[in-house]
């Protein structure tokens, strides 16, 4: 197995932890100046300053990174994306430029309905393949961990189709990917004002088969006005905890309905969106250590109002950043343009942000134990960038600054060398 020592990074970022950082915690970072990190079978195994690490380790024995006049941090963890899905919205994104409304347009079948009618059309090869290419545009922004959700399907045969693409993405692509069922990400047509029913057949009919095969970590459920109510979704996410999956919330996203709360209720590891979280909610959540997941691109996109990210850290929520990718309201998978809104609309400083988009996203995950950060015992996971300090990352607005991306262990991304390795 490959051993790898990166030396000599004018800032090493670790991110230190091996939980969620909440509240002012979000703000320390962890820097050794003139840093070095020692890999060995994919684990980091030393971290310090150059000189103490290449006084311990022979670097003739290791494949050597030099990091001068760079910064070297954690691989990002994009926690809540969509990203295996047939087919595109861009007309829909043209109608909402011209004043149509997300939900109006999607209560009358189009958003993520005509999403689910083209993702059931697709092969099983369509899916890979366009997940694949999505793979490597993340991978370039310096991902290495991404959660995926089902929920283009609605149905047993396409969640499942959905699912077993995620899964085989994995196998092959060098990013991790943790898979989360969304079996209620909408109504299908065919149940429309007989939600009860169709929450049954997503417990009785779909999620079964999701546990049984391994197909998913997480399950998740569209909690929001003229989708899923609190209701409806509790005894979704009560089954699916029973069954064994760890729970997430698309929660308070449009309309204030307590998904907040509902989510430290049930004690799921996140609650995204909570762009209209009451403070009640977010109390509840601090209260219990969940995770509030804010995506700023979908509050972009749609031009709404953005979470409250200055009050939830101000107030002692652990915070973390995710893309959102998907083909309908915010299609990117762009990390730096994440960061830019952040921090300038969503009043996070840069130390805050880039804590939400490794070991908080991580935490996010529940995986907060083995990535997010750079610390000895946990995946190498690794990011150079090409500038010399990590405050570089938003002040380049909407441009990566990733150099290369090492994946356990290995070098998986250098844009010196042409891009992916
Ligand atoms: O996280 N809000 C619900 N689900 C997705 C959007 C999915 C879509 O429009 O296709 C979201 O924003
Ligand atoms: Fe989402």
């Amino acid at each position: 197995m490959k051993k790898m020592i990166i030396k000599n990074a004018n800032e090493l970022v670790t991110c230190s932890g091996f939980k969620a950082k909440s509240g002012s915690e979000m703000s320390e970072l962890n820097i050794i100046k003139n840093g070095a990190v020692v890999i060995e079978d994919g684990i980091i195994k030393a971290v310090g300053t150059t000189s103490d690490i290449l006084k311990e380790y022979d670097e003739a024995n290791y494949e050597v990174i030099d990091a001068t006049n760079k910064a070297v941090l954690p691989g990002f963890v994009d926690p809540h994306t969509h990203f295996v899905f047939g087919g595109y919205r861009a007309e829909e994104f043209s109608w909402r430029l011209k004043g149509e409304n997300y939900m109006e347009i999607m209560k009358r079948g189009g958003g993520i309905l005509s999403s689910v009618k083209m993702t059931k059309e697709a092969t099983e090869e369509e899916l890979y393949e366009s997940g694949l290419k999505r793979l490597d545009s993340m991978l370039s922004f310096g991902v290495t961990t991404v959660e995926g959700k089902s929920g283009y399907g609605l149905d047993f045969d396409t969640e499942i189709k959905q699912l077993e693409t995620m899964k085989k993405l994995g196998k092959v692509h060098p990013i991790d990917i943790v898979s989360t069922f969304l079996g209620a990400h909408a109504v299908p047509k065919e149940y429309k004002g007989n939600e009860d029913a169709f929450i049954d057949y997503v417990i009785d009919e779909v999620m079964p088969t999701v546990v049984e095969k391994e197909l998913a970590e997480f399950c998740d459920i569209f909690c929001e006005k003229s989708v899923f109510s609190v209701e409806q979704s509790r005894k979704l996410l009560t089954k699916a905890k029973e069954m064994g999956l760890k729970l997430k919330l698309h929660a308070d996203e449009i309309v204030q309905l307590g998904g907040a709360e509902l989510s430290a209720e049930l004690g799921a590891i996140s609650a995204d969106h909570l762009l209209q979280a009451s403070d009640e909610g977010l109390a509840l959540m601090a209260e219990k250590g969940i995770v509030a997941t804010l995506l700023p691109g979908t509050a972009f996109s749609l031009k709404a109002d953005y979470a409250r990210g200055r009050y939830m850290i101000d107030n002692g929520l652990s915070v973390a950043l995710a893309t959102d990718l998907n083909p309908g309201s915010c299609f990117t998978e762009s990390i730096p343009l994440i960061f830019a809104l952040a921090t300038l609309y969503m009043k996070l400083t840069t130390e805050e942000a880039i804590n939400a988009f490794t070991i908080n996203a991580a935490a996010s995950l529940d995986r907060a134990d083995s990535i997010g950060s750079i610390d000895v015992g946990k995946k190498a996971d690794i990011i150079v960038l090409e500038f010399p300090s990590y405050k570089f990352i938003p002040y380049h607005i909407g441009v990566s600054t990733v150099e290369k991306v090492v994946k356990n262990g290995n070098l998986v991304f250098d844009k010196l060398r042409g891009g992916r390795i």
